[in-house]
């Protein structure tokens, strides 16, 4: 399926309608709105923007497409980024958190459990997201899939840690298979100097990781800011 890239001088507020959006139709329709959040700075006024609307917050089961290997607390924690610009003012009716405290292997393993746990409910072979943020780095990667390393090459676990050798340290990440098995997959990019890399990315064929980001049968949607 081919992408449906929405170019917008009003990234944030776009972006937050959508999602606000997709949660209401989702909630409506089967009860709950199970989305991942994505880290890094970006997607940090997007929440803001969320925290602001009136969503069924209840309904909400929160999963976060990586977090990086240090305590919730850490000025590099994902889950506090969130935390502060989100899920301390809706109280969302479950957050499954990365323990980046933890040592990764063990992080990784329990959140390997949850989530089968949470996908055998609805008898799920695998859970499934209604929404999965993802966003993307110059050297195009997405969540903690960095080129070269081993978690590129996961085919079945949701969930594992990743050695990332140019920070010479291990990441907790969501793989391919758990990505792509999501309802919809949405990249938020609000940075003109990635539009090279965005275009190699939608291009296909350069062997970057975020290429490998396609949905079995959800939609895969780009916000990408412009000025
Ligand atoms: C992380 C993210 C990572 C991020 C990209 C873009 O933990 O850092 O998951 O994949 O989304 O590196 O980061 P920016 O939004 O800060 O440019």
């Amino acid at each position: 399926m081919k992408p449906e890239i929405f170019r917008t001088k009003s990234f944030v507020e776009d972006a937050a309608a959508f999602i606000e959006s997709a949660s209401k139709a989702d909630i409506e329709q089967h009860g709950s709105f199970r989305i991942a959040l994505s880290g890094g700075n970006t997607p940090r006024p997007v929440y803001q923007s969320l925290a602001v609307r009136d969503c069924r917050w209840s309904k909400w089961i929160i999963t976060f497409s990586d977090e990086r290997c240090v305590p919730p607390d850490s000025p590099e924690s994902n889950y506090r980024m969130a935390s502060e610009s989100l899920l301390m003012f809706t109280n969302p009716g479950e957050i499954l958190r990365l323990q980046g405290e933890l040592a990764p292997e063990v992080a990784a393993d329990r959140y390997e459990e949850i989530l089968q746990s949470y996908a055998s409910r609805p008898g799920e072979k695998r859970y499934v997201h209604d929404l999965v943020l993802l966003g993307l780095g110059d050297d195009g990667h997405t969540a903690s899939l960095f080129p070269g390393t081993a978690a590129l090459e996961e085919k079945d676990r949701n969930v594992v840690s990743n050695f990332v050798p140019k920070f010479n340290t291990s990441r907790l990440t969501f793989t391919f298979p758990l990505i792509n098995s999501a309802r919809r997959v949405v990249f938020l990019v609000n940075d003109e100097k990635k539009e090279p890399v965005i275009q190699k990315v939608l291009a296909g064929g350069h062997g970057l990781p975020a290429e490998r980001v396609k949905p079995e049968n959800g939609e895969l949607i780009w916000f990408l800011g412009k000025s």
